[in-house]
């Protein structure tokens, strides 16, 4: 069976344990500012013994079959939860077939994954510790070798009243990465505080390119620089087998090519870049919109040619730099 049509078997299976539900095809859009307090679910509040459970779970590479890969193996924190590679790597040496992305301000997300499909955390987190390529673990198993774990179950106890399972797993794993937010850059302090000084006059000219003229923001909108939906930007003028992007989740031809627009945030550290880590550098990303993409037949229509001078490059560089803001660092400095 196909990895991703197993993958999306096996979450249905386990989801008849721990009672969650698919986000189908439309999810409800609502709109969460990012400068307001992190969005949790009603039935998972979050609390400072909670985020300590799931940050113990997030760094654990028993939560893999051989012991090796942790969640921060492929998210880690210095590189802004995102791992540098093209595609990460996996128990065995298995490849990922995506480029993993940055998880700061991932609560604030309305839907998750490239194929915007999945509509919370807690449910995400059944996806890598199950794919064959990632961490390859049964949740029974996973489990069965964790409640030996006295932190785990006095926690479990503790904070949900129950014994370690899933329920607590996934709850807790979501309740970290709620955790993790960024929104001080000095992008922040220019926008949201109007310190005009906060970022150089180059870069202020970037912004202007870029949510003006060059209407950049249509798709990746301030604060978030996401408009969160999947959108196809011409990356190929082909889209080739197995990765057709949303395609392949709904079977809609119309979404052949699409891939949710990514958040611009700490772009500086989340390289390579798009859904495969084809383009290397920023410069290569501004190449790709200079020549209006690849005129995929379902390529956004507002993606055409543009001219960028030299400076003008520069400028928009000099921009995307100021959506950097290392401050979550703090609390994970002995970690890297
Ligand atoms: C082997 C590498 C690997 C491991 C291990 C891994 N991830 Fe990921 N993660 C990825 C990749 C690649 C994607 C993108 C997948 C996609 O969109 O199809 C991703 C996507 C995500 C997303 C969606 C983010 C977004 O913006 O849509 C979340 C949340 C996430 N991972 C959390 C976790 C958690 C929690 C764990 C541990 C239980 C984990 N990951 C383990 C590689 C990994
Ligand atoms: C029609 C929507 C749309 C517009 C307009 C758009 N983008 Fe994108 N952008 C996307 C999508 C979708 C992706 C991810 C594509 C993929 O992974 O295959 C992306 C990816 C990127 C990335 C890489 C992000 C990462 O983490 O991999 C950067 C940087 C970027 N865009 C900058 C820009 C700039 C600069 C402009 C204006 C010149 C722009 N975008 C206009 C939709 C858009």
């Amino acid at each position: 069976m196909h990895a991703s049509v197993m993958k999306r078997f096996n979450t249905v299976f386990v989801l008849a344990f721990i009672g969650l539900t698919f986000c189908c095809s439309k999810c409800d859009q609502k709109d969460i500012a990012l400068y307001e307090p992190i969005p949790f679910p009603k039935e998972n509040p979050i609390s400072s013994d909670k985020i300590a459970l799931g940050e113990r779970l997030f760094f654990d590479k028993r939560l893999s079959k051989d012991n090796s890969i942790s969640c921060a193996s492929c998210h880690v924190p210095s590189l802004a939860f995102s791992d540098g590679r093209k595609v990460s790597i996996g128990v065995n040496g298995g490849l990922t077939e995506r480029n993993a992305p940055t998880l700061l301000n991932v609560g604030y997300q309305k839907t998750l994954m490239f194929d915007a499909h999945i509509s919370s955390l807690e449910l995400q987190a059944i996806v890598p510790i199950q794919e064959h390529v990632e961490m390859d673990m049964s949740m029974i198993d996973l489990i069965n070798k964790l409640k030996v774990d006295s932190y785990y179950t006095r926690e479990a106890k503790r904070l949900f009243n129950r014994t370690f399972d899933a329920y607590v797993l996934t709850r807790s794993l979501a309740t970290f990465q709620r955790s993790l937010i960024s929104q001080n850059a000095p992008f922040d302090r220019f926008y949201r505080d109007k310190q005009t000084n906060a970022i150089s006059q180059s870069a202020q000219l970037g912004w202007n390119l870029f949510s003006g003229r060059l209407n950049c923001v249509s798709c990746h909108p301030p604060p978030f620089f996401t408009h969160f939906k999947a959108e196809n930007n011409g990356l190929y003028s082909k889209y080739d087998q197995p990765d057709k992007g949303r395609f392949r989740i709904f079977n809609d031809s119309s979404d052949i090519g699409k891939f949710k627009v990514p958040s611009l945030r700490n772009i500086e550290l989340t390289f390579p870049y798009m859904h495969d880590g084809s383009m290397r550098s920023l410069a290569d990303v501004l190449r790709h919109y200079e020549k209006g993409g690849n005129n995929h037949p379902l390529q956004h229509p507002s993606l055409k040619p543009i001219v960028l001078s030299e400076k003008e490059k520069a400028n928009l560089l000099a921009f995307l730099s100021t959506l950097t803001d290392t401050s979550y660092m703090v609390r994970f400095k002995k970690m890297n």
